[in-house]
């Protein structure tokens, strides 16, 4: 099996079994993406214990990378804090820019870079974990 054959695998394993589906009650911070291109949407709930994040779920509809990716994203991050969170975010969105970092498992999303219609797909539902971090209730991908 080709190495890009095990990654398009992992990525449709996340999206028919996503991870951390569903509503977060008591969230500390929740906010709401939308690609307009497409009109898939997804909302992000985070629940802080001691400065990490212990609890992050979401919701919404999308196509498969965007939802594999908002599923390896709640894994991610949690027991991160606030700031290490956003950091990640900007090595993946570097990566989606074809920079060679290694991501551990994120890097499955390293080839979405040879199409670029597909990178906001991926990076939907981690700027919209950053837009509840930072206390915005709506982001939107353009
Ligand atoms: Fe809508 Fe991928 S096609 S987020």
């Amino acid at each position: 099996m080709e190495i890009r054959e095990l990654y398009q695998e992992l990525i449709i394993d996340h999206s028919k079994n996503p991870k951390n589906f569903g509503v977060l009650k008591g969230a500390d911070f929740h906010a709401e993406g939308i690609n307009p291109l497409c009109g898939d949407s997804y909302e992000v709930f985070i629940k802080m214990d001691g400065g990490k994040i212990s609890e992050v779920k979401f919701t919404g509809v999308g196509c498969a990378i965007s939802k594999s990716s908002a599923s390896m994203m709640t894994e991610a991050i949690k027991g991160k804090s606030k700031k290490e969170a956003l950091e990640l975010l900007e090595d993946f969105r570097e990566m989606l820019g074809g920079s060679k970092k290694d991501l551990g498992k994120l890097s499955v999303f390293q080839g979405v870079h040879d199409y670029p219609s597909r990178v906001k797909c991926a990076s939907l539902v981690w700027f919209t974990m950053a837009a509840a971090i930072n206390k915005k209730k709506n982001v939107s991908t353009e």
